[in-house]
């Protein structure tokens, strides 16, 4: 699911970013690709740091083929891909631990969070309570908080919450295709928290705020508008619409 792009980036987070100041957090790994470049640019680097692969680790008959044995994985009965997660991610044994569930219902207890990587939030309510959980355990000044899919066309409510964060997190790069990563510039205190719920914005709200990333991005030079008003045309398609899944294109 990963660009060449943006799996040289997850391995250069770990391998090049990360100084062992806190564990790695990738929320939503699915068969645990971004999970694996995580884990082989912190084992590159000698780092001590625990690898988390948070997901309900699933997969339907669609997604097995489109994206399993499409890219050579044997065809398999149901739809539990969390065996098949640890036989991928065995080549970093106990580095990496698995956690299964609805992340929105999980909590984290784990310590600091140096590198989140956050793709999972399909749904403002999910991404709401995801962001409550573990946004707290970034280090301020150190810790990188990787969006995947924050300009995704069909998840607004990703870059209107980072617009609403824009206190505690700055934008330090853009990969392609969809990723921006953040780093976290004041501890995410319990106003944060707050400040970050999107699932009752209204869509005037996200609008205002899909501008507001247009001009901070084009401050920075990414030429990122066009993206943008992709994200624009795909909210007006589909009013008052919180899930990913049940986004019409335009
Ligand atoms: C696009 S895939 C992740 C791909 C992975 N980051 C990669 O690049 O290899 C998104 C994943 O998020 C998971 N997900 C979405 N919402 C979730 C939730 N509320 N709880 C648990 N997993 C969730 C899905 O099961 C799916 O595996």
């Amino acid at each position: 699911m990963l660009t060449l792009q943006e799996q040289l980036l997850y391995f250069w987070l770990s391998a090049f970013w990360a100084e062992g100041a806190g564990e790695i957090v990738d929320l939503g790994c699915f068969a645990g690709g971004s999970t694996a470049r995580l884990a082989e640019g912190a084992q590159a680097a000698g780092l001590k740091s625990g690898l988390h692969g948070f997901d309900r680790f699933t997969a339907h008959e669609r997604a097995k083929e489109g994206l399993l044995y499409a890219n050579g994985v044997a065809p398999f009965e149901g739809e539990d891909i969390l065996p098949l997660a640890r036989q991928l991610l065995a080549p970093w044994g106990k580095r990496i631990t698995l956690h299964r569930g609805e992340i929105d219902q999980m909590t984290w207890a784990g310590g600091p969070i140096e590198i989140l990587a956050m793709d999972a939030s399909k749904r403002a309510e999910t991404g709401d309570r995801m962001a409550a959980s573990f946004l707290p355990h970034l280090i301020a000044g150190r810790s990188l908080l990787v969006q995947q899919d924050l300009l995704h066309w069909s998840q607004p409510w990703v870059v209107a919450q980072m617009e609403l964060l824009s206190a505690y997190f700055r934008p330090l790069a853009h990969v392609e295709r969809d990723t921006v990563v953040y780093l976290c510039v004041a501890d995410p205190d319990p106003t944060a928290i707050a400040i970050a719920q999107t699932a009752e914005l209204s869509d005037e709200e996200v609008f205002d705020l899909i501008k507001s990333a247009q001009a901070r991005f084009a401050s920075l030079g990414w030429g990122l508008t066009e993206r943008l008003e992709q994200m624009v045309l795909g909210l007006l398609a589909n009013p008052g619409q919180r899930a990913a899944h049940r986004f019409k294109r335009p």
